[in-house]
Formats: C-alpha cells, sequence, structure tokens
C-alpha cells in the first residue's frame, strides 16, 4: 500500500494504478463501516483509492471540527489489512490553498433534513467530494447509506456535473445492539453509549409498524418521536419520513414504491448529551 500526501505524488501514483479503480473518501478515524466501502470497491475495481482528510468547510462554527478523533497511523494498518493500494491524506492547504473561491453547491435536496440544521454543509461536502473526485479520477466512488443525505447530494452532484464515474451506496454497518457505526460513536460516555441504542430502535417501531400496514408519514414520524422522547438522555432534533429521491416530507399516505424498491426513508438526527448522531432506514414495498 502506497501513501501520499502531495497532489504531484498523487497523480504519479494514480497513472500506476491498474483500471478500474475505486474511490472511497473519508474523515478517517476508520471503522468497519468505511472498511466494508473499502471491501465493496475491492471486489468490483482492480485498485482502490481511500482519502483521509477533515474536510474543515463542511463543519459548522459551533461543530466538531476541532475535537473530531483523528489516529492516522491505525487507520493506515487497517487499510493496508483490507488491501487497499493507495492512500491519499492530503493537507488543508492543498485543497484549499490562499484565495480559494471557488464552491459546489447542490440547491432543493440540500435545504432539507440535515441541510436545514446545518447551514452549508452540504457546500462543504460537494466541493471537497468533486476536488477528490477530479484529483484521483476514479470509475467508481463509495459511499455508505449511514448518509442517506450525503449520498443523494453526491449522486446529483455526479450527474450534473458530468463526473464519467459512479455513485455505488453500500449499506450501513451497525453494532450488534443496532447503533450504526459512526467516528463520532467515540464520544459516547458509557451511560450514553447504552442510550444510543435509541435511534435504531425508534426506526425499527416506525419499521414495524410500516410491516403491519401503517401508511400514514405523520404516525411514523410519531411513533420515532415517542420512542427517542423516552429515553432521558436523548434530545430528538428531527424525525422524518421523506421521498428517497426528492427528500420532500411525505404528507399523508405513503404510496407504493413504483419503479423504485424504496418507498420512504425515515431518519433521525438525536442528541445523546452533546453528542448529534444521524441514521435512517429504506422502506421498501
Ligand atoms: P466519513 O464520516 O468518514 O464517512 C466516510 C464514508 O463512510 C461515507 O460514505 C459514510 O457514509 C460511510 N460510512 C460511515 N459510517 C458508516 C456505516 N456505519 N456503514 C456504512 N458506511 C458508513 O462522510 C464523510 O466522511 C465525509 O462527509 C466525506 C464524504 C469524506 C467528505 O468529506
Amino acid at each position: 500500500m502506497e501513501t501520499v500526501i502531495a497532489l504531484d505524488e498523487l497523480r504519479l501514483a494514480r497513472l500506476r494504478l491498474p483500471e478500474t479503480v475505486g474511490f472511497v473518501p473519508t474523515m478517517g478515524f476508520l471503522h468497519e463501516g468505511h472498511l466494508s466501502l473499502v471491501r465493496a470497491a475491492q471486489a468490483e475495481c482492480a485498485s482502490v483509492v481511500v482519502s483521509i482528510f477533515v474536510n474543515p468547510t463542511q463543519f459548522g462554527p459551533n461543530e466538531d471540527l476541532a475535537a473530531y478523533p483523528r489516529d492516522l497511523q491505525r487507520d493506515l494498518r487497517m487499510l493496508a489489512e483490507a488491501g487497499a493500494d493507495l492512500v491519499w491524506t492530503p493537507t488543508p492547504e492543498i485543497l484549499y490553498p490562499f484565495g480559494y473561491q471557488t464552491w459546489v453547491t447542490v440547491e432543493q435536496i440540500t435545504q432539507l433534513l440535515e441541510g436545514a440544521v446545518r447551514p452549508g454543509h452540504f457546500r462543504g461536502v460537494a466541493t471537497v467530494v468533486a476536488k477528490l473526485f477530479s484529483c484521483v479520477r476514479p470509475q467508481r466512488a463509495y459511499f455508505g447509506q449511514k448518509d442517506a443525505q450525503q449520498a443523494a447530494v453526491i449522486r446529483r452532484m455526479a450527474q450534473d456535473l458530468n463526473f464519467d464515474l459512479q455513485v455505488v451506496i453500500c449499506p450501513t454497518r451497525r453494532e450488534a445492539d443496532g447503533l450504526a457505526m459512526s467516528s463520532r460513536n467515540t464520544y459516547l460516555s458509557p451511560p450514553e453509549r447504552q442510550a444510543a441504542t435509541i435511534l435504531y430502535r425508534a426506526l425499527s417501531a416506525a419499521q414495524q409498524a410500516f410491516a403491519a400496514g401503517e401508511r400514514d408519514a405523520g404516525r411514523l414520524r410519531q411513533c420515532m418521536t415517542e420512542v427517542i422522547q423516552s429515553e432521558p438522555l436523548a434530545r430528538l432534533q428531527y424525525a422524518s419520513c421523506a421521498d428517497p429521491d426528492s427528500l420532500q416530507e411525505i404528507e399523508g399516505q405513503i404510496s407504493p414504491a413504483g419503479d423504485h424498491q424504496d418507498c420512504a426513508l425515515l431518519s433521525l438526527a438525536v442528541y445523546i448529551g452533546k453528542t448529534r448522531l444521524i441514521d435512517n432506514i429504506l422502506l421498501g414495498d
């Protein structure tokens, strides 16, 4: 496995890689969720590039940029073991040199859900991912369903900007008790870690109600809200039942999926103490 920092090193190393190239962008502090993307890329591509970059432009002024967990040596060991071919760890100065002033803005779907409560977040994500794509030039790029809206934004951006690559979305990896794996789970104290299972329990309760025939979107939102409110350490930011493509809240009945497999996206943002966690589940026909 080769590790590079500078852009000219990346470009040279990229030229030597056998095609097709699969790419997994990350912010590091890797866990099994990230590694599942590396494995998916390996299964479908001749070589796998991973980037590690804690992107400052996607953090709000009161968010956790400074505290975001970092352990590059551990990440590199995990990636070598998983079989990545090339790891790029650019510095902020490489991606945002002095005088930087170019941004990628995806419009409607960034106004809702995460975008509504984290202004500027998706501008930072879309911009950095567009830059990573144009530097790495992969044929396929791998993202997690864990960040469902991010996946939708990147898919839209790649299509709208004519990136010649396929965006692949992989399933959410969970701990044994259902908690979605996340680098931010390390912020949780032991009682908070226990309380954090409430997100998956709320999603599962709504999923079960759906399976039992409930089609009223408002009642599914209410079902998730009540489960979250039963946990004293949890504070709900939003509970959503939205169209999986437009991400607009569904009002009234959820309609059958038609051509699609999925007919609604249930998603949650919940504070457990000071830690903000998100999770989601797709409802199928
Ligand atoms: P990061 O949070 O490090 O996540 C990197 C990738 O791993 C994302 O595509 C994310 O959806 C995926 N991922 C995280 N947890 C997962 C889980 N439990 N199961 C499956 N996949 C999971 O997302 C980012 O970084 C950044 O926004 C980035 C896209 C790198 C741009 O800066």
